[in-house]
């Protein structure tokens, strides 16, 4: 159970706290998920190198993390570092990534504190450098007993692969319940059904993202959280991560208030019930029962 806080509204700025205005705060979503995208496009805008548009893009995960803590969202996940990324960017970007990595975690681990923010990781975080993972095992050590936002860093994740890692852990959990037999396999395997895939993710301590952001104007998913983003509203800005803010998670999150959420149902929109409502408007209700049975 959360234990309940005092309102950080106040610490947003003038900016933020006039958006937040508008917002429902019972409708926060509980879970965003960022696709952090364009550090290298800032970069070269800049005629700069693409280190530094990743070094600015780490400022910006702070000013956002933080916003998000003073809003109470309860889960934030950001796309640090992807398995693509690891296996095909240059390996002295993949390095320069992982000590900005480290330097990130060393140099805000007090700020998180402060901010009561709880560090967790997704990915095959064991295939990191040993150093790194040292690290964020401290960072989250060091906040583990934080009550407020819980910022997920997806790292060295692919959602294919989670799910990979999750069949085979149910497969390997079926093949031991079943100690060998065969008709035992069968009726586990038969048994199997969202919740034990659920389970197994790496997420599984999660709810799925209600709402996801990309920033950089691409209108793809690049193989994040695929079966737990399956009903959230997508959010496709042209900012680049490294000059996006707390205010324009604000901004996202009053476009996702905006939205009908469904969830493959009717939602309030446009039930037969509403058309018989606004047909009998115009035409009285004798025609109408006939209008909506055509
Ligand atoms: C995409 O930009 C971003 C990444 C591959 C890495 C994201 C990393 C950070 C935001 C900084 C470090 C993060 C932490 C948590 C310290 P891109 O290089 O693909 O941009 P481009 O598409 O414009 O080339």
């Amino acid at each position: 159970m959360r234990a309940p806080q005092h309102s950080r509204v106040h610490e947003l700025s003038v900016e933020e706290q006039a958006i937040y205005r508008e917002l429902d705060p019972a409708r926060i979503p509980r879970h965003v998920a960022i696709i952090m995208d364009g550090n290298g496009r800032w970069a070269g805008k800049r005629m700069l190198k693409r280190f530094l548009g990743h070094q600015q893009g780490a400022e910006s995960v702070q000013y956002v993390v933080e916003t998000a803590s003073r809003i109470d969202l309860p889960w934030l996940t950001l796309y640090a570092f992807s398995l693509e990324n690891n296996l095909r960017r240059p390996r002295a970007e993949v390095n320069f990534l992982m000590k900005l990595l480290k330097s990130y975690l060393v140099g805000n681990v007090k700020r998180m504190n402060d901010n009561n923010v709880r560090m967790a990781y997704i990915g095959r975080i064991h295939e990191l450098p040993a150093e790194v993972q040292d690290t964020m095992q401290w960072a989250s050590e060091a906040t583990a007993k934080n009550t407020g936002t819980t910022l997920t860093l997806a790292l060295n994740y692919g959602a294919r692969s989670e799910l990979v890692d999750a069949m085979r852990a149910t497969l390997r959990d079926a093949i031991t319940e079943s100690e060998g037999d065969f008709a035992r396999l069968q009726g586990l395997i038969a048994e199997m059904d969202e919740c034990h895939v659920s389970r197994r993710l790496y997420t599984a301590a999660m709810p799925d993202p209600d709402l996801v952001v990309r920033t950089s104007g691409e209108q793809r998913i690049s193989n994040f959280l695929l079966w737990q983003i399956a009903y959230a509203e997508i959010f496709v800005t042209d900012r680049l991560w490294p000059d996006f803010r707390g205010i324009h998670l604000l901004e996202a999150i009053a476009d996702f208030q905006r939205r009908e959420r469904r969830y493959g149902g009717l939602g309030d929109g446009f039930t037969d019930e509403k058309l018989a409502e606004k047909l009998a408007e115009h035409h009285g209700a004798g025609d109408t029962a006939e209008l909506v049975r055509r």
